[in-house]
C-alpha cells in the first residue's frame, strides 16, 4: 500500500485525503496510518499542503521496459525481474535462484529489510536509491575470493563517471573520497550446485544527485559485465592495482575485528593476488582473507 500511495501522488501531484482514501479502497484512518509509515521511513516524504497531500521530493520509479531498451542499447544481454518491493533484492534471488538465469537482474523500488555483511541493515529510501542482485553462474574453478573486489572496482569506475570522488574499503564498499560517508555497499553470496557456483552480486547506491535510477541500474550492469569479462581475459593483476590505487586506507593505519574484536593493528600495507588484506603489523606481515574479518581506520 505504501508503494501504491506513493505512486498516486507521483501521478497526481496532489490529493486529498479522501481521493486517495478512494483510490485505494481504505478508510481515511487506514490511508493516514499508511502515510505516517511512509513517514517514519524518511521523515517529511509526504506532506499536507492544505487539504492536500503532496510529495516533498520527486520520486524515480523503476521501468521495466526502459530498463531492457537501455540494456538492448549497450547491447547486454541480461533478464529483467522487476519487484515493486521486497525484504532483500539479495534473498529473493538465493530463494528462487533456480528459476533465475545466469545474467539476470533483480531490483525493487522498496527494498525493507535490505541486508549488509555480518548481518547488518542496509537502508535505502523508496524509489531514489538504488538496490540490485545480479545473479551470474561461474564454472567450478571461478576465484570467487576475488568476486566481492572485481565489484569493487566495477562500482568505484561507475561512480567515478557519475563525477563523484571515491574510495574502496577493503574489501567491497565504496566511500566518498576521505570522508566517512559510504555511498555504496555490495553483499556477495553464492550458491554451488552441479558443479555451478551461483553467485548473487548485491549492491546497494545512495543516490547522491538524484540521478534517473532505470539509467544507473543499466551502467551498474554495464560496468559489472565489463569488469568480469576484462578479469576473464586478462587476470587480476591489472584490477589489482586499480584497487590498490583507489583503496581509501592504503598506508593507513588500521584495526583488523573478527566478531567485534581487535585482533591486529598495523599499516594497511597491501591486497594479495587472492584479494587478501595484507597488514605490517608490529611483530610483521600478517594476511587476513576470512569474511568474517573487517577493517577500521586505527
Ligand atoms: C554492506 O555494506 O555490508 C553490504 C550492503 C549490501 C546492500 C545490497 S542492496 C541490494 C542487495 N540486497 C540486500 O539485501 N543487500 C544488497
Amino acid at each position: 500500500m505504501e508503494i501504491k500511495l506513493l505512486q498516486l501522488l507521483s501521478q497526481h501531484n496532489a490529493l486529498s485525503i479522501g481521493q486517495l482514501s478512494q483510490a485505494l479502497e481504505l478508510n481515511t484512518l487506514q490511508t493516514l496510518a499508511i502515510i505516517a509509515r511512509i513517514n517514519k521511513l524518511k521523515a517529511g516524504s509526504v506532506i499536507s499542503h492544505g487539504s492536500n497531500y503532496t510529495l516533498s521530493y520527486p520520486l524515480n520509479w523503476l521501468n521495466q521496459n526502459k530498463i531492457e531498451e537501455l540494456l538492448q542499447a549497450q547491447k547486454l544481454d541480461y533478464q529483467v525481474h522487476l519487484l515493486s518491493q521486497t525484504d532483500s533484492t539479495n534473498s529473493y534471488a538465493l530463494k528462487h535462484i533456480n528459476q533465475l538465469a545466469n545474467k539476470t537482474i533483480v531490483s525493487c523500488d522498496w527494498q525493507y529489510a535490505g541486508r549488509g555483511r555480518f548481518g547488518r541493515h542496509w537502508l535505502s529510501s523508496i524509489a531514489h536509491d538504488l538496490t540490485a542482485s545480479i545473479i551470474y553462474d561461474f564454472p567450478a574453478d571461478f576465484n570467487l575470493q576475488l568476486l566481492p573486489l572485481l565489484c569493487a572496482v566495477a562500482v568505484n569506475r561507475l561512480l567515478k563517471n557519475y563525477r563523484i570522488s571515491n574510495q574502496i574499503k577493503w574489501p567491497n564498499d565504496i566511500y566518498q573520497a576521505n570522508s566517512k560517508l559510504k555511498i555504496s555497499g555490495i553483499l556477495v553470496e553464492n550458491i554451488f550446485r552441479d558443479q555451478i557456483n551461483h553467485s548473487v552480486i548485491g549492491i546497494g547506491i545512495d543516490n547522491l544527485a538524484n540521478w534517473e535510477r532505470n539509467q544507473l541500474l543499466v551502467d551498474l550492469v554495464a560496468s559489472l559485465d565489463h569488469l568480469i569479462n576484462e578479469f576473464k581475459l586478462f587476470g587480476f593483476a591489472l584490477l589489482r592495482r586499480e584497487w590498490l590505487d583507489n583503496c581509501l586506507h592504503l598506508k593507513h593505519n588500521v584495526k583488523i575485528l573478527q566478531h567485534g574484536a581487535i585482533i591486529a593493528r598495523g599499516i594497511h600495507s597491501d591486497i594479495g593476488e587472492h584479494g587478501e588484506l595484507i597488514v605490517q603489523t608490529a611483530t610483521g606481515i600478517q594476511n587476513f582473507s576470512s569474511s568474517a574479518i573487517s577493517l577500521r581506520l586505527d
